[in-house]
């Protein structure tokens, strides 16, 4: 089946949240949540599959405002989301940062959802083969074209068809499209043929859209 990963972003109150976790409560086992970390054991407690949004790479210390993959363990945590372009842009996060957080989370016994981006193979090589150095396990990766995130811009399908083909043929692995997915668009997306799952930001905080997105995936 393929996976439907819903990124809440720094999104939804916790009002918000009770009503979400109630409406998704039947399909809580075929969607893999990413809520704010502050929400994260209340959608554990109510029996869905999550992931941290971001983890810092040492297990324990003084780095106040951080969390840990290793701390994301203990709570029942599965999923840790490594390298999303808002992380690497806005919190300059780069190439080794990201793969400490690789190997941290896989240590911690996280699965790694790796987000590369960029549109030209070149960069797309750089990005993956410095992510996965000395890494490996599996790792997912979401290919998640920059200007498709939060635009409505959606990629040529044959693009999108190629990129994914491309990195496959440097990893072995699944590999998710994000960016911009919604009701609208996901029967179009649904048909490129290589695509094992969609990483969902804004579409993803309204459960009737998840529900719609579902009824096309499955
Ligand atoms: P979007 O976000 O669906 O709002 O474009 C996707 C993402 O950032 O993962």
């Amino acid at each position: 089946m393929k996976k439907v990963i819903l990124n809440h972003k720094m999104n939804l109150t916790y009002n918000e949240v009770e009503n979400y976790i109630d409406y998704l409560d039947k399909v809580k086992k075929n969607i893999i949540v990413l809520p704010s970390s502050l929400y994260v054991k209340k959608f554990i407690d109510s029996g869905f599959i999550t992931g941290l949004q971001n983890v810092y790479f040492d297990d324990t210390g003084a780095y106040t405002g951080e969390i840990s993959a290793y701390q994301a363990k203990s709570l029942g945590v599965e999923y840790a989301l490594i390298g999303h372009s808002e992380r690497r842009n806005l919190f300059n996060e780069d190439s080794d940062i990201i793969n400490k957080k690789i190997k941290s989370a896989i240590k911690n016994g996280l699965k790694v959802i790796l987000c590369v981006g960029e549109s030209s193979k070149d960069v797309l090589y750089k990005q993956i083969t410095s992510a996965l150095e000395d890494v490996n396990e599996d790792v997912i990766i979401s290919y998640e074209p920059i200007y498709a995130i939060g635009t409505g811009v959606i990629p040529k399908l044959e693009d999108v068809e190629e990129k994914i083909n491309y990195i496959k043929s440097l990893v072995n692995t699944k590999v998710l499209y994000g960016g911009s997915v919604n009701s609208s668009n996901i029967d179009e997306l649904n048909k490129v043929k290589n695509i094992d799952g969609f990483l969902i930001g804004s579409a993803g905080l309204d459960p009737e859209e998840v529900m719609k997105i579902l009824e096309v995936v499955w």
